[in-house]
């Protein structure tokens, strides 16, 4: 239930979500974020957008930028977001979300952000000093991106729970001050995807150059899924299938009894690791074909692209203005810059 005041859209729930582009999605992303986000365009009016602002903290590179920005934007639309129902959109193309965050910069303490995960492993490696301002910021301008679309969800992965706190704590410390203005969003995490790992079994992330690309061609998905690192357990020795990464994986993808059959497999040995790599394969192709063609068919039609990125660039604006200008009403602006 959110804390929400009745001028904010009552009886609308919106789920809103972002994603960077630092690179091709991966199946951490697409399990934690992604399938559940498209899932809840149902539901919820949706505001799903690729977070180059945030990107921009470490891609110095427009190419890359662009590039990666089509790479998300056709895997969402590939698996199945619907553009007609929910806004998807570059952050960049809805500005007022800086200027909000600049409001909330004005009443979050250094404190709390250096608190913040990211800058914190920064600081603890030694490059405290050396950080963009954009990479400490960072959280604020997550903030505003949920609050300035009266977002009442907010799905992602267990890594981002900390950065929902912390939008939670500036809206309700912006409403104690000038009156109920934001929403309190709430973060919907799918437990069973909390942390998806990768290759090597640590969490799969494009940091760790360990993760699997679910919309590449069948050959490739294959040659990614073989790498799967596994420990030297002879092949007609008994296994754990507990602490194997390649059997963690199958669970996501499997049923029940599949997993119990294979479960079995592994402890009574004669079952190699390539065979558990071959029968996790079948399964995650099995289910990304549909999605490919599809991915296959888009991916390299930019207009297209594009036309869904206006188009929701258009709606997300509108809302973010409302939000915006109620905002600078609250703290004494006039709600809208005099021109
Ligand atoms: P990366 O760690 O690869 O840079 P991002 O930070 O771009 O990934 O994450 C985008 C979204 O995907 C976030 O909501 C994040 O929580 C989710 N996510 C990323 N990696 C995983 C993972 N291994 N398991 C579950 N969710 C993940
Ligand atoms: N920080 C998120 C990530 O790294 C991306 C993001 C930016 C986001 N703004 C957001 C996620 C707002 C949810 C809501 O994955």
């Amino acid at each position: 239930m959110s804390e929400a005041s009745p001028s904010k859209g009552e009886g609308v729930k919106r789920s809103l979500s972002g994603i960077k582009s630092t690179g091709a999605p991966h199946l951490g992303n697409y399990l934690g974020m992604i399938r559940p986000a498209i899932d809840l365009q149902e539901q919820y009016e949706a505001y799903y957008f690729v977070a180059d602002y945030h990107a921009l903290t470490t891609v110095h590179d427009a190419a890359k930028m662009r590039q990666s920005t089509y790479d998300v934007t056709s895997t969402f639309l590939a698996f199945g977001l619907d553009p007609e129902r929910a806004a998807f959109f570059r952050q960049s193309d809805v500005p007022e979300v800086t200027e909000l965050a600049w409001m909330l910069s004005c009443m979050t303490s250094m404190g709390l952000l250096e608190r913040a995960h990211a800058y914190k492993a920064a600081k603890d490696r030694g490059e405290g000093g050396s950080v963009n301002h954009g990479l400490f910021a960072y959280p604020v301008l997550m903030a505003a991106d949920i609050l300035i679309y009266d977002s009442h969800i907010v799905p992602v992965g267990k890594d981002q729970i900390q950065h929902i706190e912390m939008t939670r704590d500036m809206a309700q410390r912006f409403n104690h001050i000038f009156g109920e203005t934001f929403v309190i969003p709430e973060a919907s995490v799918r437990e069973e995807v909390m942390v998806i790992p990768g290759l090597d079994g640590r969490k799969m992330s494009k940091s760790y150059d360990n993760t699997i690309t679910p919309l590449v061609s069948k050959k490739k998905l294959k040659k990614q899924l073989m790498q799967i690192v596994t420990d030297s357990t002879p092949l007609e020795d008994p296994k754990d299938p507990d602490t194997c990464n390649v059997f963690s994986l199958y669970k996501l993808f499997s049923t029940e009894e599949e997993q119990a059959e294979m479960a079995e497999r592994y402890r009574a040995g004669g079952y190699g690791y390539g065979h558990a790599k071959l029968a996790l394969f079948e399964k995650v192709n099995e289910h990304v074909e549909p999605f490919r063609e599809r991915y296959m068919e888009i991916s390299g039609d930019h207009d297209y692209l594009e036309e869904v990125l206006r188009e929701g660039a258009r709606k997300a604006r509108a809302k973010a203005r409302e939000v915006l200008g109620r905002a600078r009403e609250a703290c004494g602006f006039h709600p809208s810059p005099v021109v």
